[in-house]
């Protein structure tokens, strides 16, 4: 009932009953206790009826006032009536949602600058840890020879390069309203885009005294849609960390990449300490480390493998580790391959 149809009644009751009842009463046909009975519990009825239907929701919209004052919008309004009070109380309920959802927007984005901040400083660790290793080579005399002089500064070079494409990356980012990568994926020729990751790998891991075999056995017209320096980040995350924990004699990293069907295959597997079974999918969550102590003297955070999952699930596509006991570790990934579509394959 509409507020002004209950002020009316409300109105219109609290007159016409004592006019009748005086009229009752002056006629005789009523006593002036049943006149005083019917007047208080009409008022009384009228009290509990204007106080529900007006007063209660009125008071349950101060509360909610004052709580969104304080900054709590974990509660809910009922709207009781279909009124005009009922209408505010509704409008009030709507804002209340909408200010609680951009409260949580702004959580996330929150959340995820700083994860991206973290992410970033990630990424310019490796290529500054190699600068500086191969510098201090220099240094300290074991490049000796004129080539591997040459080939030290080349590194540095190339590690430079990576570092002011991060950099640009990050001013990226820092102009984009949004956290999330801006992917720019287009597609890849399968065999030519690993077959340059090897060469690439083969050149910084045999400096480092380890073996690296590779094998690809995917047709060379076999493409993939990817971004490939987003890729090349997933790569040089999990050849890092075979680096990185390579703690036998016999040192080998092997990368594989076969044809599944739907999907390209990548594996990467090392001879280092591996992994635990218990820890096989938790390595890939943010921070974690199987041997923390250790790991942080080693400068790692947790993070490599986080921001690697990420990337290959953006991408569509799965990654899992495996290890069997007394083994090194095996990173494997899929990605989708790409399937033309009819008209473009006729063309
Ligand atoms: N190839 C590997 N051999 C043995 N353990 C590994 C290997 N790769 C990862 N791990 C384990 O998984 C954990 C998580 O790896 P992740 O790359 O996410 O972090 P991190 O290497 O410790 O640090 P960050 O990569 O952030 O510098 C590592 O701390 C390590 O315990
Ligand atoms: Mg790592």
């Amino acid at each position: 009932m509409r507020l002004f149809t209950r002020i009316a009644i409300s109105i219109f009751i609290s007159t016409t009953v004592p006019i009748l009842l005086l009229y009752l009463t002056v006629s005789g046909r009523v006593s002036f206790q049943t006149d005083m009975i019917v007047i208080l519990t009409t008022g009384l009825i009228m009290m509990i009826w204007i106080y529900s239907s007006i007063v209660r929701p009125l008071e349950a919209l101060r509360k909610a006032t004052q709580n969104i004052k304080d900054g709590n919008l974990d509660f809910t309004l009922d709207v009781e009536t279909d009124d005009e009070i009922g209408e505010l109380t509704a409008d009030f309920e709507e804002m209340r949602i909408r200010l609680k959802e951009s409260q949580e927007e702004k959580l996330i984005s929150d959340r995820e600058s700083k994860e991206l901040i973290s992410n970033i400083a990630h990424d310019l660790k490796t290529p500054i840890t190699t600068i500086r290793g191969y510098a201090e080579g220099i240094l300290d005399g074991v490049a000796a020879t004129p080539e591997m002089q040459d080939k030290y500064v080349r590194t540095i070079y190339n590690k430079s390069v990576e570092m002011t494409g991060l950099i640009e990356e990050l001013t990226f980012y820092s102009k984009i309203d949004t956290n999330r990568i801006p992917y720019n994926f287009i597609r890849l020729k399968v065999r030519d885009y690993f077959d340059d990751c090897a060469d690439e790998i083969r050149l910084d891991v045999e400096g480092k005294g380890i073996r690296f075999d590779y094998n690809c056995s995917v047709d060379p017209e076999e493409l993939v849609i990817a971004d490939p320096e987003q890729l090349h980040k997933v790569i040089n995350n999990i050849v890092g960390n075979s680096v990185k924990y390579m703690n036998r004699d016999l040192k080998i990293i092997t990368m594989n990449i076969s044809d599944i069907g739907d999907f390209i295959q990548c594996d990467l597997s090392d001879t280092g300490k591996g992994v635990a079974k218990k820890d096989l999918t938790l390595i890939f969550e943010r921070f974690y480390r199987t041997d923390a102590s250790r790991n942080s003297s080693q400068g790692g955070s947790g993070i490599g493998l986080s921001i690697v999952k990420k990337i290959v699930e953006d991408h569509g596509g799965r990654i899992w580790a495996s290890c069997e006991e007394g083994e090194g570790l095996t990173i494997h990934f899929i990605l989708r391959k790409y399937v033309s579509p009819v008209g473009e394959q006729e063309s």
